[in-house]
């Protein structure tokens, strides 16, 4: 997960040439545009004409973009966390996510053709034709022709679509019916004509109107940037979240799925290794863009789960951890002691949630030992990330998230760096189809030849025993799930550990709802206690320890903002 967004972070450029000077005296306005093009459009009688110029500059060369992030983001008042649950509407503010879109065509492979867009609800227009012709070897021409206004739309009703090519995006408005818009890519370097000749200009219908497609990328953006480090006493480049992290994350969870993160006094709770036990779980947010994807997707308040194991007397925190701010990587020990530190260098959120007594003795603490010492180094489990989470055909993204807009999107990928889409869902959909070793092309070839579609396939349930190329393959949260099927808290039963979420880890009827909070705690109405963190880890109003265990459990629940109601059995 996080590489796909260190690579859609990386598309953010700007600069300009000569051109841009004699097209300015003829009366061209430049209109902006940040993904590497210097944009100018110019309105004829019979048709608008917009010259998109080539010419790479870094976010790093050119600070301006750094101002406009800043005023974005400062720029969100209180009314706006008000606003409605994210979806595929065009608003009046920028939102998170909201410059993605659906897929509605492809130009370029083919040379010069013509295509129609149809209209789906909510769009201006009748149909949209684009007709493709490639002018020289350095430039490319689309012209998109609305037809008539759609019925009930209003006057000033516009739609906007991104063209994207593997190397670049761009984004345009169409605002008057019958009015052709010429809009010409020129300069193009050779690797980015060969990009539109191989694979084509690919044509999003944006979900989002025109001028906020730039805020909304800009705040999205904002979730994740920052806290890269790992030196907890520098700022921004360090290993703690950034302010401006701490205020974009709660405020898109809010709006995206109506839960408020409440701040709380940070104070830190030094439970020793006498007060916590074997078996016993960590619940962790970072506000990071990371966990609240987590929570935003599963409903889970937990974005990291960690568990604890008694090693020759010593308690060591046991976890499967691959971020950048963490001193290790892969499946892992550290011991309880040296782990609270790291965490809270991390910035970290953590409150304990013990097990209750009987399903303490339960737990065999020697057999789930074994069982991690087989498994400790083992790679992070990005191959099943997104299927753990993903049970249901339609009943598990938010609404704005259309799961063929995420496939070509990782198909888009796929043609520069390939080992992202194959470790995040390509050896998954191979073990799901019987196949071997093929990429995100072929197998979507395969599912056209069986008839089955990627949400379906998607929702064939993860198998404990699926070994992928670098092992098995473990989240944080089937991790947990695991130690505990080890340790022998699931005997009797058919359980799938990589189907857990860390919210169905939570919502396991393990814990103690009585517990005793030793003195030391906050009086914060937790039954548990929070150990570290700015906000409030409250667990005990999302189902905490309600859900008794049962065969195949969680492995066809439905997750949908805002109430990720399960169905009984799932
Ligand atoms: C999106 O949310 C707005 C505000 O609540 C609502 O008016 C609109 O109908 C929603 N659109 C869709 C497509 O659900
Ligand atoms: C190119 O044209 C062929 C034949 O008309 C068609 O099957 C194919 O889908 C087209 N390719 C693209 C990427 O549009
Ligand atoms: C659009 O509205 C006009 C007049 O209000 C009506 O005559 C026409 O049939 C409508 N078209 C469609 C496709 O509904
Ligand atoms: C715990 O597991 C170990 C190793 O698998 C086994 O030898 C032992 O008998 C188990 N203890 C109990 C109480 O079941
Ligand atoms: C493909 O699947 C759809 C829906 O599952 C079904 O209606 C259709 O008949 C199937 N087509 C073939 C050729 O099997
Ligand atoms: C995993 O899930 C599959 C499909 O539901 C089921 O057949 C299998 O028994 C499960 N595996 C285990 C170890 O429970």
């Amino acid at each position: 997960m996080r590489k796909v967004f260190i690579a859609l972070a990386l598309i953010a450029l700007c600069s300009a040439l000569n051109l841009h000077e004699t097209l300015s005296k003829q009366g061209y306005e430049e209109k902006p545009h940040y993904f590497g093009f210097k944009q100018l459009t110019k309105e004829y009688s019979d048709f608008v004409d917009t010259v998109l110029i080539d010419g790479f500059k870094t976010v790093l060369e050119d600070p301006s973009l750094y101002a406009t992030f800043l005023k974005t983001i400062t720029s969100f008042t209180e009314e706006d966390k008000n606003s409605a649950f994210i979806n595929c509407s065009k608003g009046t503010k920028p939102n998170f996510f909201k410059f993605i879109g659906d897929q509605d065509g492809v130009v370029g492979p083919n040379g010069s053709e013509t295509i129609t867009l149809t209209p789906t609800e909510g769009d201006c227009f009748e149909s949209v034709t684009v007709q493709y012709t490639k002018i020289s070897d350095k430039s490319v021409e689309l012209i998109f022709t609305p037809g008539n206004r759609r019925n009930g739309t209003a006057d000033n009703c516009k739609d906007s679509y991104t063209v994207g090519s593997t190397t670049n995006y761009h984004a345009l408005a169409l605002g008057q019916p019958n009015k052709p818009h010429k809009w010409t890519l020129k300069h193009l370097k050779p690797q980015n004509m060969q990009a539109i000749e191989s694979f084509g200009l690919r044509i999003f219908k944006t979900c989002d109107k025109f001028a906020n497609i730039l805020p909304d990328l800009v705040i999205t953006v904002g979730l994740f940037a920052g806290g890269f480090g790992l030196n907890p006493d520098v700022p921004i480049f360090g290993s703690k979240p950034t302010w401006w992290m701490e205020v974009l994350n709660p405020l898109f969870i809010q709006q995206g799925t109506g839960y408020l993160w409440i701040k709380r006094e940070d104070k830190f709770v030094d439970l020793d290794q006498t007060e916590v036990h074997p078996g016993d779980f960590l619940i962790i947010t970072r506000m990071d863009g990371l966990d609240q994807i987590i929570q935003w997707g599963t409903g889970s308040r937990s974005g990291h789960s960690v568990t604890l194991l008694d090693i020759d007397g010593e308690m060591y925190a046991v976890e499967s951890q691959d971020a950048w701010y963490w001193p290790k990587k892969k499946i892992q020990r550290n011991t309880w002691k040296d782990w609270k530190q790291y965490a809270q260098n991390a910035g970290f959120n953590v409150a304990l949630l013990p097990l209750r007594e009987e399903i303490r003795q339960k737990f065999n603490n020697t057999a789930a030992l074994e069982w991690f010492e087989t498994v400790e180094g083992v790679p992070y489990g990005y191959h099943n990330f997104l299927f753990g989470w993903i049970d249901t055909e339609n009943k598990n993204l938010p609404a704005v998230l259309d799961i063929n807009f995420v496939y070509s999107v990782l198909t888009l990928i796929e043609k520069f760096i390939p080992a992202v889409p194959k470790s995040l869902v390509g050896e998954a959909m191979n073990k799901r189809l019987g196949t071997e070793n093929l990429n995100l092309v072929q197998l979507y070839e395969v599912m056209f030849q069986r008839n089955l579609t990627v949400a379906e396939v998607f929702a064939i349930p993860e198998q404990d025993s699926w070994i992928y190329s670098d092992g098995p393959s473990m989240v944080c949260s089937s991790f947990v799930a695991a130690i505990w099927k080890a340790g022998g808290l699931f005997d009797g039963l058919e359980i799938n550990a990589t189907e857990f979420t860390p919210r169905d880890v939570y919502q396991t009827n393990f814990f103690d709802k009585k517990y005793k909070k030793p003195e030391k705690c906050l009086k914060d109405g937790l039954p548990y206690c929070q150990i570290m963190g700015k906000f409030v880890m409250d667990v005990a109003t999302d189902g905490y320890s309600s859900i008794n265990p049962y065969s195949n459990m969680f492995e066809h629940c439905p997750s949908q903002p805002p109430l990720f109601l399960r169905t009984k059995g799932c």
